[in-house]
């Protein structure tokens, strides 16, 4: 019988390496918490009187680095479109989000700043009515004091009407109870039951002491009665005692905050995933494989992805054309040897693998601040005594970005690392980049 086109391309789907993108799978219980939050908050059940009020619009996920916490919050973040845009389906709120890096610590306000430029892209896509509502609102709630914002925030000149940015005077103090009488005011002006605002703040381990006290200052006010804040951190990398989680207990002297805990995946849970990544339908016939992969990682899931991926290169799991499905060859003691013990081993070891000139871009890349554009890596790429032009580089981050290590938006010509491990991976990969070809690195 012939092949047919269709035929072509679901083997063609089967048969990607990059197993990354894989469908999010066993967080369905953390997923349906989040959606309850909102709903509340869709109520006006948000932050609203002056005592210590029994529901809660705020949500703290925690959890070690690669459990899934950011994924997690992605896909929360796709339900939400996925409904908005169903005939009749409700409005899609103002989703709003930044991430705290470890490389910028020193920037106050990092996330926050990004996370109300994201409003402002966001509203720059909407219609010239919301912006016009948008823009009458905050004029009313803030009048002349809105220009301030514009001085931390640029971006939000598209809706702000001023001429010039205005300059914090007065005390350091001073300036900080005016921005955070900004911000609160700003989403307190801006959400709406229609429209209510979600504030997802990342990697909240990393947060500046500025920044916290910015948080608290949204989680405290009154008056944010559509407002949901999400924030992620890795619970075993902060003090019990440390800044923020004394900032999480202030917290819940006025409201409960939902606290979720992702932990690694059960054996059995990880077993499903390997299922639905390798399109399989034999749950016991994949257990031999989920069993290696699991003596090595726990069940943590980042790790368990790079594993398959290590394997994959291996030549331990391949996908046979013959019957159209991944296949493996284990030989449980010595296959669990020769695989990573931990993620960032993976990542380099899979790093090792491209092409020479694009390790050199990746370990130059991950030496950058989190994203670094086209225009910077041209300048700076020296390989074998070469600069290397932009058509040559394009196609290189192109096939990156196709194998999960970077990332792009759309139509930006900014890219950044995937995940922070993958970055820490490159940084590592240095000394064995500049041994396999002569190249000169800048870090920048
Ligand atoms: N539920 C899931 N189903 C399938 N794949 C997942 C799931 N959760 C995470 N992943 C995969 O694992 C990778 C790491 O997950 P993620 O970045 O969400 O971890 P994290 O907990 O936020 O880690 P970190 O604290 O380092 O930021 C993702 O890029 C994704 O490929
Ligand atoms: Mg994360």
């Amino acid at each position: 019988m012939p092949v047919t086109s269709t035929q072509i391309m679901v083997t063609k789907q089967m048969s990607t390496k990059d197993f990354s993108r894989c469908r999010v799978s066993g967080r369905e219980e953390h997923i349906e918490s989040l959606h309850k939050i909102y709903n509340f908050v869709c109520q006006g059940l948000g932050r609203r009187v002056d005592q210590r009020q029994e529901e809660t619009s705020v949500a703290i996920i925690g959890g070690s680095s690669g459990t899934g916490k950011s994924t997690l919050i992605k896909q929360f973040h796709d339900d939400l479109r996925e409904k908005s845009q169903l005939p009749e389906g409700p409005c899609m709120p103002f989703f709003i989000q930044g991430k705290f890096d470890e490389l910028v610590g020193a920037d106050p306000f990092s996330a926050i700043v990004q996370a109300f430029s994201s409003f402002a892209e966001d509203i720059m896509q909407r219609d010239t009515e919301e912006l016009e509502r948008i823009r009458s609102c905050i004029q009313k709630q803030l009048g002349a004091e809105a220009a301030l914002l514009t001085s931390v925030v640029p971006l939000l000149k598209v809706v702000i009407d001023c001429e010039d940015e205005s300059v914090m005077n007065g005390s350091k103090e001073n300036a900080m109870n005016k921005l955070k009488y900004i911000f609160h005011t700003f989403v307190g002006a801006v959400s709406t039951a229609q429209q209510p605002v979600i504030m997802f703040l990342d990697d909240l381990q990393w947060c500046d002491l500025a920044s916290l006290d910015l948080i608290l200052a949204l989680l405290t006010g009154l008056d944010m009665k559509y407002f949901m804040f999400i924030g992620c951190y890795r619970s075993d990398e902060v003090e019990p005692d440390g800044d923020l989680l004394r900032c999480f207990e202030v917290v819940t002297t006025i409201q409960p905050m939902a606290r979720i805990e992702v932990t690694n995946l059960s054996k059995d849970k990880l077993n499903l995933l390997l299922l639905h990544t390798l399109y399989r339908e034999d749950e016991g016939g994949i257990m031999e494989l989920t069993e290696v992969i699991y003596k090595k990682t726990s069940g943590n899931i980042f790790h368990s992805i790079q594993i398959l991926e290590e394997l994959q290169r291996k030549k331990r799991v391949t996908f046979s054309p013959e019957t159209s499905q991944w296949e493996w060859d284990l030989d449980d003691k010595t296959t669990v040897k020769l695989l990573s013990d931990s993620v960032v081993e993976a990542v380099m070891g899979k790093i090792s693998h491209k092409r020479p000139d694009l390790q050199c871009v990746l370990v130059l890349a991950a030496h950058t601040r989190s994203g670094i554009d086209v225009d910077t890596l041209c300048q700076l790429t020296v390989v074998n005594g070469r600069f290397i032009p932009r058509e040559e580089l394009l196609p290189m981050l192109g096939s990156a970005v196709a194998d999960g290590l970077l990332v792009s938006t759309v139509g930006s010509r900014t890219y950044r690392f995937a995940h922070d491990r993958i970055q820490e991976a490159g940084e590592y990969e240095v000394s064995a980049c500049a041994r396999r070809v002569s190249t000169f690195v800048l870090t920048v």
